[in-house]
């Protein structure tokens, strides 16, 4: 069956001339001279490719890209534009557009373009069945979340996996953010070549920049053969730079170079070395103070930030705690070779009350810990973490053995763990107030306005 492309121009010449060209090539080309023609067209017809001019006489290309991607996402939109400006392909790129060229259009260029983004088009059909499927299950690629966040969550990594767009994902520790990079690069079109992962806060920052460029021999003390780095490695598939928030700036200028022109030099070395690498990132730091304070590039920033993933923490997503429970009983009942069947309306009614500062992981940690203790064949209150316990007891009993807490938590940051403390501190506070915010400010040191704040950052307004 022939791929049919939709042109989008108003020069009637250069529609004219794509079209006959196009149609040479085998494609079954429509017109629209205009945005309006061209919503019409989309509705009616079942394109592969829709080539839009980015100046239109009645709406401006991007807009008439979104109103189509939003209707037919599977579309694949290439923009041609007169100024390839770097503010327009980014904002691009954010829509979802396949590609952009710029005009005058090189024909060339144009049928490898058309014909890559069929090939990934191709990939991405099998792949809907698999979405069909995934929406069933409320899982996708191992990933649980029912949750409208994560939902949305999900359908991003759809829909960047099919560009090439740099991706930063956000959230605090132990939310996902290493689960949805491999996502990304796996739903991708590059998901058979190498996806490479390097966590930037573990490597000391004397070998990281060898680590990710590689280095030549004799470039430094110890460097005896010369070394490919990750980046040479991750040639046609993708790089995951995990907490980057934690690179040094010297690192943070050549990874900067790697962005804007695609090629880098070996530690040592002197030849260009070009790579062609989708790069994934990911942070729990607060990057904007970091740039504040002049430890993170602004520019960096920016090229990095071209599609923002941000992974809310479990307490603001409650809906997911029953599925990933679900999940994490099957899994590690599986592991330890244990028939568990469930868990007790009470046990998760304790799950669904935590507040949760270590995230899933830390609800991951307490699952394995109950399936590992328990000696019945549904989990009960107590065969999960004392200091969970404990934390619904407190209700009437008024108990926290912080020393628990922490125990249990000892492989969270300790940013998390402070965290933990001030919120039942406040908590305690507030109750021993009677509710009066003024009063249990007062007794705890805060204005009202940073006690406000903070009783909506723990969730604890409902006390
Ligand atoms: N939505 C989810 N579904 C299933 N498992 C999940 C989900 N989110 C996280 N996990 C699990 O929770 C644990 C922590 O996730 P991950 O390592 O991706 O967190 P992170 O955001 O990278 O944390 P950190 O900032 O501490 O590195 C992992 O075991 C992961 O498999
Ligand atoms: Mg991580």
């Amino acid at each position: 069956m022939d791929e049919r492309i939709l042109i989008v121009e108003d020069d009637l010449n250069t529609l004219e001339g794509l079209a006959e060209i196009l149609s040479e090539e085998k494609f079954e080309v429509s017109k629209a001279k205009n945005g309006r023609i061209a919503l019409e067209e989309v509705q009616k017809g079942n394109f592969n490719i829709v080539l839009m001019d980015y100046l239109l006489p009645d709406r401006d290309g991007l807009e008439i890209s979104r109103i189509i991607l939003e209707r037919h996402p599977e579309i694949k939109i290439i923009m041609m534009t007169a100024f390839g400006s770097v503010k327009n392909a980014v904002e691009a790129m954010k829509l979802g557009i396949y590609d952009y060229l710029t005009k005058p259009i090189d024909l060339d260029e144009l049928l490898i373009v058309i014909n890559r983004a069929i090939k990934e088009q191709q990939l991405i059909t099998e792949n809907l069945d698999l979405r069909d499927k995934l929406q069933q299950t409320y899982s996708f690629d191992n990933i649980i979340g029912v949750s409208g966040k994560m939902q949305e969550i999900f359908k991003k990594i759809l829909k960047v996996a099919v560009t090439d767009a740099t991706v930063l994902i956000r959230g605090d520790s132990g939310t996902g953010k290493e689960l949805i990079a491999r996502a990304v690069h796996f739903q991708s079109a590059r998901s058979s070549q190498p996806l490479i992962e390097i966590n930037c806060a573990s490597i000391p920052e004397t070998l990281l920049e060898s680590e990710l460029f590689g280095h030549e021999k004799g470039a430094f003390t110890g460097a005896y053969k010369s070394k490919k780095g990750k980046f040479e490695l991750a040639h046609r598939g993708s790089i995951f730079l995990d907490e980057i928030g934690e690179l040094p700036l010297g690192v943070q200028a050549k990874l900067l170079r790697v962005l804007q022109d695609r090629s880098f030099t070996r530690v040592g070395g002197i030849e260009n070395i070009e790579v062609n690498v989708r790069l994934i990132a990911a942070s729990n730091k607060n990057l904007e103070n970091a740039m504040e304070k002049g430890l993170f590039r602004e520019d960096l920033y920016y090229r990095l930030n071209v599609i923002p993933i941000f992974i809310p923490p479990l307490r603001e997503r409650p809906e997911d705690i029953g599925p990933l429970t679900d999940y994490f009983l099957k899994k590690y009942a599986a592991k330890n070779n244990k028939e568990i069947s469930g868990i007790t309306p009470e046990a998760m009614d304790i799950l669904l009350q935590y507040h949760w500062p270590g995230n899933i992981r830390e609800l991951e940690n307490s699952l394995e810990n109950a399936i590992v203790m328990t000696e019945s064949s549904i989990i009960n209150k107590t065969d999960l973490p004392g200091y969970l316990q404990s934390q619904d007891s407190e209700k009437s009993a008024g108990s926290f053995r912080l020393s628990e807490v922490l125990k249990a938590n000892e492989n969270i940051p300790f940013r998390e763990q402070l965290q933990m403390c001030e919120r039942e501190i406040i908590r305690r506070a507030l109750k021993d107030s009677e509710g009066n915010k003024t009063h249990a400010a007062r007794k705890l040191g805060f204005s009202l306005r940073t006690l406000r704040n903070k009783l909506q950052r723990f969730n604890l307004q409902e006390e």
